[in-house]
């Protein structure tokens, strides 16, 4: 890829979209549900496969697409739950490689309401983690056609950051890199707030063994790690492995991808802005001159002051 202005992104592929509405629901069979943290892990994170076949989202989704789930029941007004959105944990041809089994991640929402204190558990993650192999669950979609890797996605390096289930996206990504033909390099941080909880961790440590231009790195928030001290953020590791990080941002064949908690993508930014080159920064981020002190940006200034460019892909919620 030549050196292009910050503006210009790489070529996307075309996606299908909704194939799949609420009226009109696929049938997805669970084919593997099982927890994908480490041992002893506080929270309840599940990597849950379907099956479908049949369906005309068997061979038609992307990974970092999205599908919907519809639970059964109704919400507390009496009508039909409507869809909750799983990002695609699966690879583009799916778990086998013939796109007829999807996958995601998914973490129990076990909470107190904020005002009654009682005990809150999430319909459509306890409903979907609680599905035996053999039963089956009403799925939508794909959804989404912003995220996900460009069309000729080996001609690229990556900067991948996940928190939590935001790693979902960045295991079928991942795949497709590495399953279908090779990516120059690839770095994954991936934010959890104990080893325990981090998910797949075997996975990319088995990919990382056998493919040397896969990096993986870990955050742990809340943990001591072996080469730095406690508490420490995806963005942190933009500090860490300063040399390694400013290297692979300079280059222009370079994407950064974000997936997770709402607010991760400043901390990148900040960190970013204070580690790197304008001219380095500039590929990546648009900063007005208004936007200020580093240390005052947020997210209002996001998308106006502070313009991610077409390197940049996001999905925070
Ligand atoms: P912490 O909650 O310790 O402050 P999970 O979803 O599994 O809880 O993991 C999310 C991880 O992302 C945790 O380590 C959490 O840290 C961390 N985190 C929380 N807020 C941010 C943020 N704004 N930027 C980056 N990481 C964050």
């Amino acid at each position: 890829m030549p050196d292009r202005p910050p503006s210009d992104g790489p070529e996307l592929p075309e996606v299908q979209m909704h194939l799949h509405r609420q009226d009109e629901p696929a049938t997805g069979v669970v084919v593997r549900n099982e927890v994908c943290t480490q041992k002893k892990a506080a929270g309840f994170v599940r990597h849950i496969e379907f099956d479908v076949s049949g369906s005309r989202l068997a061979g038609n989704f992307r990974t970092g697409q999205a599908f919907g789930v519809l639970p059964p029941g109704v919400d507390d007004k009496g009508r039909p739950h409507s869809q909750r959105l799983y990002s695609i944990a699966s690879p583009t041809r799916g778990e086998q490689g013939k796109g007829n089994i999807i996958s995601t991640t998914v973490k129990r929402v076990i909470d107190e309401h904020w005002d009654t204190k009682k005990l809150f558990l999430g319909v459509a993650s306890n409903y979907l983690c609680d599905l035996q192999v053999g039963e089956t669950a009403k799925l939508l979609g794909p959804a989404g056609k912003r995220f996900v890797l460009p069309k000729n996605h080996a001609d690229h390096d990556y900067l991948f950051f996940a928190t939590g289930t935001g790693i979902a996206p960045f295991r079928g990504m991942l795949g497709d890199l590495y399953y279908q033909s090779s990516p120059r390099s690839a770095t994954l941080v991936m934010g959890s707030p104990y080893a325990t909880e981090l998910m797949y961790h075997d996975h990319f440590l088995a990919m990382q063994q056998d493919h040397p231009s896969f990096n993986y790195l870990t955050a742990l928030s809340r943990e001591r790690q072996s080469d730095c001290e406690e508490g420490l953020y995806v963005q942190h590791r933009l500090s860490t492995h300063r040399e390694q990080m400013t290297e692979l941002l300079s280059k222009p064949t370079t994407l950064i991808y974000i997936c997770g908690l709402v607010g991760m993508e400043m901390g990148i930014f900040k960190r970013m802005a204070r580690i790197l080159p304008p001219e380095i920064l500039s590929q990546y981020l648009r900063v007005d001159p208004e936007a200020g002190e580093i240390d005052n940006w947020s997210r209002k200034m996001l998308h106006r002051k502070l313009k991610p460019t077409r390197r940049v892909f996001l999905e925070v919620y």
